[in-house]
């Protein structure tokens, strides 16, 4: 087991990578300082994951929620299914909340945790491949609104992060390559040997090579710790984690969630703030070339809907937490593996992309 730290001072926290370390009590238990818990997870992964979880449980005051499974269902209406069952179990503040799954249950549980009482102790076990790299690490929590993805939320830490790379045994495929977008993301924005080893390595990912997952898992926590700890609340460099998340936004919220994956949105996503990077005189058309075919030999989508036009799409963009007095920002490439800070686009350059590339 690899051991990484994010490291803000007194609310720094422990991400444990390995096999097997679902079944490992201790490493749960050493983090609950409570004789309240309660599990958050959904429909799929309880039949999967829960028991072993509550097996370690059996001394303290335990409640399940298992709220429905889905992207659409990342809403204040599941998370006030987690207030209730709190709530009706007389849950005191220093309770402590797991959320074992994906993205989406470990964003709507530490925004539960966020808010009940003002803030109670939450543990993070993330249970997809894009959850072990990126939505478990860093304390982003809330919920989508049908206007905006990801726009009503908290910064709130957990105690512990728990990336178990057995759990992902049982993933279907089209959610490992999702996962393998946000890897990829870290070699774009920080790191261009990570970058090739991702070009040598990608069919081992494909194929579940566990030293291949558990080393992308490592870099890629490693270089979300360190983003983080340098800026947790998103006022520079944090950002740069958003490469290909404007337009990957847009396209989850105007295609319905649910319909693109949030990974293969950012794939796509990530793929137009290229074309937009080279526009600027940055990368060239082989950086570009080298980009789209990694994506596409993670299985992953490169070509935006045809349903959204570039009007629509603009539109969309609009809403986005990095816009600032209403002009849209994203993230660039100066080069492969260095992003750029927000930057202002104009609508001229973003229709010149979404238009012309891939179309
Ligand atoms: P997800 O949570 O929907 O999980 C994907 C699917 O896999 C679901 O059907 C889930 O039930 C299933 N599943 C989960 N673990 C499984 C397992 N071990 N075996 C079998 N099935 C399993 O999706 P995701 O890709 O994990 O997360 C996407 C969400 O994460 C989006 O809402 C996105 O906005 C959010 N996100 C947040 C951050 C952050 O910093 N907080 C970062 C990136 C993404
Ligand atoms: N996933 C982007 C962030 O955590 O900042």
């Amino acid at each position: 087991m690899k051991t990484l730290t994010v490291a803000l001072a007194e609310r720094s926290y422990p991400i444990y990578i390995g096999a097997n370390l679902l079944t490992q009590a201790d490493l749960l238990t050493r983090h609950i300082k409570s004789k309240q818990v309660i599990v958050v997870t959904n429909e799929t992964i309880a039949p999967l994951y829960l028991e072993t979880v509550l097996a370690h449980l059996s001394a303290y005051q335990v409640e399940s929620v298992i709220l429905s499974d889905g992207e659409q269902y990342k809403t204040l209406d599941s998370v006030n299914q987690i207030f209730t069952q709190l709530l009706q179990s007389k849950f005191s503040r220093n309770a402590t909340l797991i959320a074992l799954g994906g993205g989406v249950i470990g964003d709507m549980g530490g925004f539960a945790a966020a808010c009940y009482q003002r803030g109670i102790a939450f543990i993070q076990i993330p249970t997809t491949l894009l959850a072990q790299v990126d939505s478990s690490v860093g304390g982003k929590t809330g919920v989508n609104h049908p206007l905006g993805k990801n726009m009503i939320g908290a910064f709130y830490q957990p105690q512990a992060v728990i990336a178990d790379v057995d759990v992902l045994d049982t993933l279907e495929d089209r959610e490992l390559a999702a996962g393998l977008a946000e890897v990829i993301k870290y070699g774009l924005i920080r790191d261009l040997n990570f970058f090739e080893w991702l070009e040598t390595n990608i069919d081992a990912l494909l194929a579940r090579d566990k030293t291949a997952l558990t080393f992308a898992i490592e870099q890629s926590c490693h270089m979300k710790a360190e983003v983080v700890a340098e800026d947790e609340h998103e006022g520079g460099v944090r950002a740069t984690l958003n490469l290909g998340h404007t337009f990957g936004h847009a396209i989850e919220t105007g295609m319905g969630y649910g319909s693109y994956l949030h990974g293969e949105a950012v794939a796509i996503g990530t793929c137009l703030a290229a074309d937009l990077s080279q526009r600027k005189g940055w990368l060239n058309a082989d950086d570009v070339a080298r980009i789209v075919t990694l994506f596409e030999r993670a299985k992953l989508p490169v070509i935006p809907p045809a349903e959204l036009n570039a009007e629509r799409f603009i539109d969309l963009m609009a809403v986005d937490k990095k816009n600032v007095d209403g002009a849209i920002r994203v993230i660039l490439l100066e080069a492969i593996g260095k992003a750029t800070l927000p930057m202002n686009i104009d609508h001229a350059s973003l229709t010149q992309t979404l238009q012309t590339y891939g179309r």
